[in-house]
């Protein structure tokens, strides 16, 4: 059952009928060259049918690890950087309690979770070192390419930390490693050490692998129900793939956002007046500035949670200059049913409030912001989602993944590369190697 629909009536004002059909011919064209293999980046489409192409074995083996983790660690470390984090720690924010990680180990029921080698902080890496002096751990490091520095820094940290406590053999029985099937030096050391290997697949880029073991092995520590992420997903990568933007909603957003930047709309904001959608912003962030930020193209993507950004970025995106767009993530059931309650003396004269869910009070703010934002001059797209669940979180992420590369193919870049990502690592390892020769 489809769990996400679009609302477009909030584009009407700055986007005609006529330019929709005008720009009809060139994502029909993505379309195809995304169906018959001919675009640019044709060799990284293995996301398109991931859901379908994940086999029983792998989901066992993901399930045994996951439950052999839950057993033998109170910390579980998930060490990776980009696409290799972004996409797990979004979903387990979303199905987690907001305050997971403070919880004891019997109301979480599962070990607490937490990310590294995403950075190069020294007082991240001491900090963390610290905190799990005296606990049980295991780790997943996960790196597509085996090479990346962060990571890498942080997995030879945390590898000697766990071999002095568990021994060699211990701590090989606590790392589980996501990697490529052949190539990098991850894959050569997981091999000489015995560690448990999942793959991820040569033809999925790291931003398009969250529904390979990159995702889904911490998410099944999380206790999180990957399976139905991956039937909603496989759902959506049916009802996304027709011909038309009429009749599919993954192909008119795309359109919508190219008709916009050709208007001046330089920025779209994914927003959510939910606060467990942060890092699923930052994972669209990621998905769209990597796949569209080339050749000095594309939509600067960027992210607000409302409200509380509203008191910082509001008076901006009210009243700023107007080259943004927005997109916002609304989730119709709400299951939080806590309620203000009615005060006695009403001191703080809320009371015009009393008895109503906090939920209805924010679907208050967000309909009154998306009027106030739509009338200060901001195209405003509404994705709903009938309930925050497994399937039409799965639903989500395919449509973000599909509206992505239909895109980039109309802007007219390769969605599938990142050559602009090499700049930053060539600088910092001519100087690193610099300081090595001193
Ligand atoms: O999308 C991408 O390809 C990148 O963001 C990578 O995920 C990121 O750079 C990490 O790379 P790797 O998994 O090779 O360590």
């Amino acid at each position: 059952m489809q769990g996400i629909s679009l609302d477009f009536s909030g584009m009407k004002p700055f986007v005609k009928e006529d330019e929709l059909e005008l720009i009809q011919e060139k994502v029909l064209a993505a379309h195809d060259m995304l169906n018959n293999k001919t675009g640019l980046g044709r060799n990284m489409l293995g996301w398109m049918d991931l859901p379908n192409r994940i086999s029983e074995e792998e989901i066992k083996q993901i399930k045994d690890a996951a439950s052999k983790i839950q057993k033998q660690a109170d910390v579980f470390i998930v060490i990776g950087i980009g696409g290799s984090y972004l996409g797990a720690k979004a979903i387990i924010d979303l199905f987690d309690s907001t305050f997971s990680n403070m919880q004891t180990l019997s109301d979480r029921k599962h070990p607490e979770i937490i990310f590294a080698g995403n950075n190069l902080s020294g007082k991240y890496l001491r900090n963390l070192i610290e905190y799990i002096q005296e606990k049980d751990v295991a780790i997943n490091v996960i790196s597509k390419s085996g090479t990346t520095l962060e990571p890498a820094i942080a997995f030879r940290i945390l590898r000697l930390f766990l071999e002095e406590k568990y021994g060699i053999s211990g701590a090989a029985e606590r790392i589980y490693v996501t990697t490529d099937a052949q190539s990098g030096v991850l894959k050569s050391i997981a091999d000489t050490q015995d560690y448990k290997t999942f793959v991820i697949p040569k033809d999925v880029g790291g931003r398009y692998s969250v529904l390979t073991p990159v995702g889904l092995l911490p998410m099944a520590v999380a206790n999180i129900d990957f399976e139905d992420i991956l039937d909603g997903a496989m759902f959506a990568s049916h009802v996304f793939n027709e011909r038309s933007i009429e009749h599919n909603d993954c192909y008119k957003y795309a359109a919508y956002r190219n008709i916009l930047n050709m208007k001046g709309k330089e920025i779209e904001l994914l927003t959510s007046y939910e606060p467990s959608f942060k890092y699923f912003i930052e994972w669209f962030k990621q998905l769209f500035g990597e796949s569209e930020g080339k050749d000095s193209k594309g939509i600067f993507p960027a992210g607000d949670i409302f409200t509380t950004d509203l008191h910082s970025m509001g008076q901006w995106i009210q009243d700023g200059k107007r080259n943004i767009f927005e997109t916002v993530i609304n989730i119709n059931l709400n299951r939080s049913f806590i309620k203000l309650p009615k005060s006695v003396d009403n001191q703080d004269g809320l009371n015009y409030l009393a008895e109503k869910e906090i939920d209805y009070i924010n679907k208050q703010a967000f309909l009154g912001t998306l009027k106030a934002h739509i009338e200060g001059g901001v195209p405003t797209t509404v994705i709903n989602i009938d309930d925050l669940n497994e399937y039409n979180v799965g639903q989500l992420i395919f449509f973000f993944e599909k509206a992505c590369a239909i895109s980039g193919y109309v802007l007219g870049v390769n969605p599938f590369d990142q050559p602009g990502v090499e700049a930053y690592k060539k600088n910092m390892m001519a100087l690193l190697k610099k300081d090595e020769e001193n």
